[in-house]
């Protein structure tokens, strides 16, 4: 007999079949057990009666605990107050593996003990719905560019170029040569940019922040597009159509999950191009109009990023920061020489910076002039300054953290829970 998955199951009713998974919960009723077995798919009722079963069953319904391996034949019948519309009337109940007393059970454990149990804690119902709206998510991500005629390219780990600030770089010894985990694929994907014209990269990305806040990760996976051609303004709206696809996606795609996680939808609702759009300068008088001292030149974090958030019912996009606080290769605004044509955007909801991008400086001397100014290694950079010299070209991109998205979109406060195994400050356990 063939095993069918859970979530297929209404297409099975009047039907016998075999559901392999594992106890979930379980509920007892004199000569009547009501155990839920869940298989990854979904959670399937079933009714064991004592009448209808063979003895070693019924004992076998009876011993299993919770996670313990189940393997139940039996009838697919509507029932409407069950999840997904079926449970099933069990005719065999088999237990190919006990379970020891499962560590986590519905009670509240504390953050530490959760985090220890990482790998047990995937299965619970709100961690699965969160990776599942990552899923989502994610295969969002590669459709979105793919359709648009994006080409994928992989971008190396392991890296000798510090593409966001040399303060977060985690460095490794190859073959006696500094060797570096990457920050950003961005730097060669300005060349494939030249080669395929439009492109964009997947992949985890590594940063020593030595802060401990939510929104921070040291591995955390970004999706970078960049295109050649594409000025600023391009780039504001690739960033906008992005966005409003994915959060368009996971809409109608995991309505089960975020309701599994009691995610307020209405918010999601709303977000519709176009975005808004505000300079850094006019960041900065809304936020001193709210009381915040704040001045030109000073890097937003988290409290300031959530008082600009809260002013607008969709994502925002801030561009044009001070010089000095961007990244070495952001085009300067030709009109206002003390800002970069760089964007960030904002999620509501106090979710934080998801985007980064910026046109970049296509302009050879210029950048090797930003490369010493920051201090990097020319060297290091030759292979970089070529794209400036073999038929320059205006080009933009940006990057998102798939975290940071998949936190928003689920309404799950800290990024730790939406990446199965999260590294962070004093973690890389499990
Ligand atoms: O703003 P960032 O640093 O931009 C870049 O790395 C550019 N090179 C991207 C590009 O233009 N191709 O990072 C981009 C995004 C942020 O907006 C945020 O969503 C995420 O990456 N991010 C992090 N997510 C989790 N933990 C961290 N420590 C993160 N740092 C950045
Ligand atoms: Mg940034």
């Amino acid at each position: 007999m063939d095993t069918v998955r859970i979530k297929d199951l209404p297409k099975h009713v009047g039907q016998q079949v075999l559901v392999n998974g594992w106890i979930y919960n379980k509920r007892t009723s004199g000569k009547l057990q009501f155990p839920i077995i869940r298989d990854g798919s979904g959670y399937l009722q079933c009714v064991v009666s004592k009448k209808e079963v063979s003895p070693e069953s019924w004992d076998a319904s009876d011993r299993a605990t919770q996670e313990s391996t189940v393997r139940v034949i039996g009838k697919v019948v509507e029932e409407a107050r069950a999840q997904g519309g079926v449970e099933m009337h069990v005719e065999t109940f088999e237990l190919p593996s006990l379970s020891e007393p499962f560590p986590i059970s519905p009670k509240e454990h504390g953050t530490d003990f959760l985090m220890n149990h990482r790998h047990l804690w995937l299965r619970s119902s709100k961690q699965h719905a969160v990776l599942r709206v990552r899923n989502e998510i994610e295969k969002g991500c590669r459709d979105f560019f793919y359709d648009r005629d994006f080409v994928l390219i992989d971008s190396p780990i392991l890296t000798a170029n510090a593409a966001e600030g040399t303060s977060t770089l985690f460095e490794t010894d190859y073959f006696g040569e500094k060797a570096y985990l990457s920050q950003s694929g961005q730097l060669y994907l300005e060349p494939a940019a030249a080669a395929f014209g439009k492109v964009y990269c997947f992949g985890p990305t590594f940063r020593a922040e030595k802060s401990k806040t939510r929104r921070h990760l040291m591995e955390f996976w970004m999706i970078e597009p960049e295109v050649a051609f594409l000025e600023f303004e391009g780039l504001q709206e690739l960033a906008e159509e992005f966005v409003e696809y994915l959060v368009r996606r996971a809409l109608d795609r995991c309505k089960e999950e975020l309701k599994t996680l009691e995610r307020d939808v209405t918010k999601l609702e709303n977000v519709k191009r176009p975005f808004p759009r505000i300079t850094y300068r006019d960041a900065i008088e809304l936020l001193t109009g709210k009381g915040m001292d704040v001045k030109f030149g000073d890097d937003f974090g988290g409290d300031e990023e959530t008082v600009i958030a809260n002013s607008f019912d969709r994502p925002v996009m801030i561009s044009r920061y001070p010089t000095v606080i961007k990244a070495f290769y952001m085009q300067p605004d030709p009109k206002d020489p003390d800002v970069v044509l760089g964007l960030d955007m904002i999620a509501p909801e106090g979710y934080g910076e998801i985007i980064g991008g910026s046109q970049r400086i296509h302009d050879h001397d210029l950048l090797l002039q930003r490369i010493k100014e920051h201090k990097l290694p020319v060297e290091a950079f030759q292979w970089y300054l070529d794209v400036r010299k073999y038929g320059t070209f205006p080009h933009s991109g940006f990057g998102m953290g798939i975290e940071r998205m998949v936190a928003w979109v689920s309404g799950v406060p800290h990024l730790r829970e939406t990446i199965p195994y999260p590294r962070m400050l004093n973690r890389i356990y499990p």
